[in-house]
């Protein structure tokens, strides 16, 4: 692999990480993920922006990349650290072993993180917003973008070629040959575009007000080139990402699309039984329906439709006088998420008692859902249950439509 170079003195020196690691250790990466660094070259001074985490042989494609550059890790004298999440910062301690001499540039609040992380204590210089490090004809800005997505957060901005590093705002799951959105095929739309959406919300969701807040901070800057740690860099359109995240980060309370995310559990299928009168209902109304079955799908795309929809369809049994344990862990993923305001069915089955429902309303109040209905029964659903269900799922379907964006 070669880097690419964004404009004079600026090159993308990168790694692809396959398929075969969970994201964080939790979310799967069916298309991969590159992990994107960027090396800065003024007249005086070299400046390296975001680290990768030994992964997969990243580092040594890295060093092979700035070889190809005529540089080696001994020739950088600045290293910024966006934010201290291993993926970025994995291996800090090599370089630092390698590289004695150059200085760490960190906010405030990262500072104890690199050593905890790291025990690195000797060269790191703590920046806040504003502050400046002169390369000779090129400027490093720091902007710290609290919490977005972990407290310690900053971008860089080069104000000479509008260049911003955003580290993980404005990335994306997903591996792409082209390093530009101006060079992507149609191919690599297709898998940018859902992969940004899904990386959002299983990276970013929680923090959307600070997505919010940072947006609205960024919006004096002349920003001609977004180059993130994730993804492609956006060169064509920087304006496209940002107003994505927007777009995104404002599903957070809803309303989002006119869409319901309708996710199921079925043990022996008295569950499962009511399901094509409620999809048909809400397909006929005109909705669109994402189905995803638990716990065979992983929450990670559970979570991508349920953040982009204004309604959700919630089919699960009790089990045990509780929840369908495996429902209970995608309730717990929406909650920590803030998927909130949504307008929301429920439809189960149980066997000698109830006990999903109650476990069920909390997570209801807490996310400030409308429920529009219930439908629960004992065994196989009757056709009166039936009835009842598509009367529901024509109420939800009401609702979302008249609410939706
Ligand atoms: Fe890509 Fe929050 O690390």
């Amino acid at each position: 692999m070669k880097p690419d170079k964004l404009t004079q003195g600026i090159h993308r020196v990168y790694a692809r990480i396959g398929s075969r690691d969970l994201f964080e250790g939790i979310w799967p990466i069916e298309h991969g993920v590159l992990l994107n660094s960027y090396v800065v070259q003024g007249a005086t001074h070299t400046a390296f922006i975001d680290l990768v985490k030994d992964w997969e042989g990243a580092v040594s494609e890295v060093e092979s990349q700035l070889d190809s550059l005529g540089l080696t890790f001994s020739n950088i004298d600045y290293l910024v650290l966006n934010h201290m999440e291993p993926d970025h910062t994995g291996s800090l301690g090599v370089l630092c072993r390698k590289n004695p001499n150059m200085k760490i540039i960190c906010t405030k609040k990262a500072v104890p993180l690199v050593q905890a992380f790291y025990g690195v204590t000797e060269q790191v210089q703590a920046v806040t917003s504003g502050d400046t490090i002169d390369l000779g004809g090129k400027t490093l800005v720091f902007e710290e973008t609290p919490n977005i997505h972990w407290p310690e957060t900053m971008m860089t901005y080069v104000p000479e070629d509008g260049v911003l590093f955003s580290c993980d705002a404005f990335g994306s799951f997903g591996q792409y040959d082209h390093c530009f959105d101006d060079e992507l095929t149609e191919e690599e739309w297709e898998l940018l575009i859902p992969e940004t959406e899904r990386y959002y919300a299983n990276i970013v969701s929680s923090f959307s007000q600070f997505v919010l807040r940072g947006i609205q901070k960024l919006s004096p800057l002349d920003i001609r080139m977004v180059a993130p740690s994730h993804g492609v860099v956006w060169r064509g359109n920087p304006g496209q990402v940002i107003d994505l995240y927007k777009r995104l980060a404002e599903y957070m309370n809803g309303p989002a699309e006119p869409e319901i995310a309708f996710v199921w559990s079925s043990m022996y299928g008295n569950t499962a039984a009511l399901i094509p009168v409620i999809r048909k209902t809400l397909e006929e109304e005109g909705v669109t329906v994402h189905m995803h079955e638990v716990p065979a799908e992983h929450a990670s795309h559970v979570l991508k439709s349920a953040w982009r929809s204004s309604g959700l369809v919630i089919g699960m049994p009790t089990y045990e006088y509780r929840m369908f344990p495996p429902m209970y862990h995608i309730l717990d993923i929406l909650e920590r998420s803030h998927v909130n305001n949504r307008k929301v069915m429920r439809f189960g089955s149980f066997g000698w008692s109830g006990g999903a429902q109650k476990q069920f309303d909390p997570f209801v109040n807490s996310l400030k859902w409308d429920c529009v209905g219930v439908v629960e029964y004992q065994g196989a659903p009757t056709e009166s249950d039936k009835e009842r269900a598509i009367e529901v799922a024509r109420a939800l379907a009401k609702s979302v439509k008249e609410w939706s964006r």
